[in-house]
Parts: C-alpha cells; structure tokens; sequence
C-alpha cells in the first residue's frame, strides 16, 4: 500500500509526524512525504522537520507564496504531476491551509483516495479562508479522521456518511505529548530571562487581525497597556511582521513588550508550559493551551475548536480589546479559567488512523 502524506505550511508538519511514525510500523506500507513549499522560511518549515523528527521530504513542489488563486492553482498544477506518476492508494492532507484543500481537489478528480485528517472542524465564519478549505476537501475526502465528537456532529450534519467518519483524537497533541519532555530542555526560558508564570506568549497572524490596520494598531495598542501588567513574548509570523513594518505609528517594543522572529517547536512549547496566559489567534495554540493547562484568550470572533471553550482553558475574546485587557487581569487575579483535557487527547490519534487505514485496506 503506497501512502502519500501532503503538507505544506507549519501547522501541518506537526499532524503528520505521529501519523507517518505510525504507519511505518506496519510492513506492506510504503510512504512518501511531499511537501508544497507553502510555507518556505526555514524558521517556518525546515527547523520544523528537524525537530520533530521528520525526513526530508521525498518531493518539494516550491509553490510559495501567492494570491489564494495563484497558490492554489499552483499546488494543483504540481501536485497532478505527481499524483500521476507516483500513483498512491491514499493521499493524506491535513488541516485547513490552502495547500489541504488543493491536493485534495486533485485527488478527487484523479479518483485518489483521500483521508482528510482533523476533519469536521467549523467555525461556522466563511470569511476565513481556513472555513471554506475545511468545508471543501470534507465534502470530497474518503476517510474523515476527527479530533472531537464536534467534527463528527459537523460532518453527518452536512451529509457525510456515518462510515466514512472515525472520531481518532488530535494528532497535534500526539506530537505535544512526545516532545514536552525534550521541550522542557530548552534553553528559551533562561535565554530570556524568564521566570514561571510571570509573563504572557502572544502569537497573531489571522488576515482579519492584522491585513486591516485599524485592527492590527488596535492590538498592538492593547497589547502594550497590557504588557505594564504583565510582559508580554511576542514571536512575530512573517505576514504580521510585514503588515507591523508598514504602520505608520513605528511599534515601541521594550523590555515588556519583546518581539521575536518565529520560534522553533520545542522553543514555543518552552515558553507556553510556564506561561501565566497565551493570546492568540491560532487554531493550534488554542489546543495546546486547552493540553497544558494555561489560559488562553482568543483574539476571534469565533473558533473552530469549541471543545477548547466548552472543556478547555479558552476564553473568546473577540476584537474587543477592553475585553482582553479585563481578561487578563481576572487571570493575574488568579481567576483564570481551568480546564480539563477532552477525550482522546492522549498522544495515541496517529497509532488510531493507522489502525484504521491498514486494516481498512485488507
Ligand atoms: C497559513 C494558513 C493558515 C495557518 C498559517 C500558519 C492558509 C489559507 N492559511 O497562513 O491557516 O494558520 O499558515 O502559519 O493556508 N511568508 C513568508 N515565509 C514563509 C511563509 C509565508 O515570508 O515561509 C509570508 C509571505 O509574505 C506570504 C505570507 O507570509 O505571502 C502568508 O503566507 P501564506 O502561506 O499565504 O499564509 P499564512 O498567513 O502563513
């Protein structure tokens, strides 16, 4: 059985690294890895790789940036040639970025089939790009891995049937559970000078928060009142650092309020165990927060992940940023919200797809 595994941008390389080491455990599986050089800044991808223990990948289509059309259309282009020449059994994408729901069009048109991991996800907001690439490659993959019974609430309301659907818990939490250890060793935390507890991780990139100046300004105005309180890290994602250089008001950035370039896993994950609260507009981080036990506030309107609200340590702030400032301080106070870690959260998601594909095949 020939297995090709698609991933393009940074939060997918964490999804696939418990599902590849999975289904190399199995004889008869072959597996490649391509990726689609959606996200190309070594501190996006490659050190990435490195330290989660990914191979090189097999094939790189080095599509990089683009309008949505343009990137899009490009993965299509180079991700059919290779479909037709490799000629899998199963393709796997996963997330919600553009290069999942590009590989998954060509798939279905090829007649591929396709297993869409973290299905069923909603935010129920189709300006987000992500809402309308999860709602798409849903309605054409084969195998629909979900994180929580949410997704699979989602998936049979929009039609899909109930044997397609395996509810297999969150791979990105397969990946946290291996690495916290290995994290723990960072040397982030004294490189800053940090002690535990006593500051806030801040990470932004959503289009809505910071492609409008008015709401990036707005923020980052909130986020320097915020920082007398408490400081504030601040690793900054390519597209805020380009939208943050054309600001009119130049950012004071000080000892309060630092900001860094984009930080490697086990670095992140340094810093976001002994952080006293996280604010975010990142799927991901709403997970892993939900894992760790730390506060976080959500800088949307809404989520795709509700079972971080519902069960979790998140709280949705939205764009209103007196609502954050009041947020925080209730967590100073030590009112901040406490959490418990949903089902199947435990590190064993990508042995359950595994389980799933192989015996499925036989
Ligand atoms: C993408 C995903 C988003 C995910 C995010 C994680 C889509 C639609 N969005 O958003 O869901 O949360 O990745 O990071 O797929 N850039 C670089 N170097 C890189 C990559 C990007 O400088 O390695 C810059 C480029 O200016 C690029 C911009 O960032 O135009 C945006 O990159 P893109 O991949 O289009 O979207 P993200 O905002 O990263």
């Amino acid at each position: 059985m020939k297995i090709i595994h698609v991933v393009g941008a940074r939060p997918n390389f964490m999804k696939v690294a418990p599902v590849l080491k999975s289904l190399s455990k199995f004889n008869g599986v072959s597996q490649l890895l391509v990726h689609t050089g959606q996200h190309y800044d070594a501190n996006m991808s490659e050190v990435f790789f490195q330290q989660l223990g990914l191979p090189e990948p097999d094939i790189n289509l080095e599509v990089g940036s683009g309008s949505h059309a343009v990137q899009t259309a490009q993965i299509m282009m180079s991700w059919e040639e290779v479909a037709l020449r490799e000629r899998p059994d199963l393709v796997l994408v996963y997330g919600d970025v553009n290069s999942t729901v590009a590989t998954a069009l060509v798939c279905a048109k090829l007649q591929i089939p396709l297993g869409h991991v973290e299905a069923g996800l909603r935010s129920f907001d189709r300006t987000m790009p992500e809402e309308i690439n999860r709602l798409l490659t849903d309605q054409i993959a084969d195998f629909l891995f979900t994180p929580s019974e949410d997704g699979n609430v989602n998936l049979l309301r929009e039609g899909v049937p109930a044997e397609k659907i395996h509810l297999v818990g969150n791979v990105m939490i397969d990946t946290l559970v291996r690495l916290l250890p290995i994290a723990r060793g960072s040397q982030i935390f004294n490189d800053l000078n940090l002690r535990s507890k006593n500051y806030g991780l801040v990470t932004l990139h959503r289009p809505s928060n910071v492609d409008d100046t008015a709401s990036l300004t707005a923020i980052m105005t909130a986020l320097q009142g915020i920082s007398r309180d408490i400081p504030l890290i601040f690793p900054i994602h390519p597209r805020t650092r380009a939208r943050l250089d054309t600001l009119d008001k130049p950012l004071s950035a000080n000892g309060r309020l630092r900001l860094l370039e984009p930080l490697g896993y086990l670095d992140f994950l340094r810093l976001q165990i002994d952080a006293a609260l996280v604010i975010t507009d990142s799927g991901g981080i709403q997970e892993e927060s939900t894992f760790l036990g730390v506060p976080c506030l959500t800088v949307r309107e809404n989520t795709e992940r509700p079972i971080t609200v519902e069960m979790g340590t998140n709280v949705i702030v939205g764009q209103d940023m007196d609502h954050l400032s009041a947020e925080v301080l209730r967590i100073l106070e030590g009112k901040g919200k406490a959490g418990t870690i949903p089902p199947l959260w435990d590190g064993r998601a990508g042995e359950r797809i595994a389980e799933i594909i192989v015996h499925f095949k036989q």
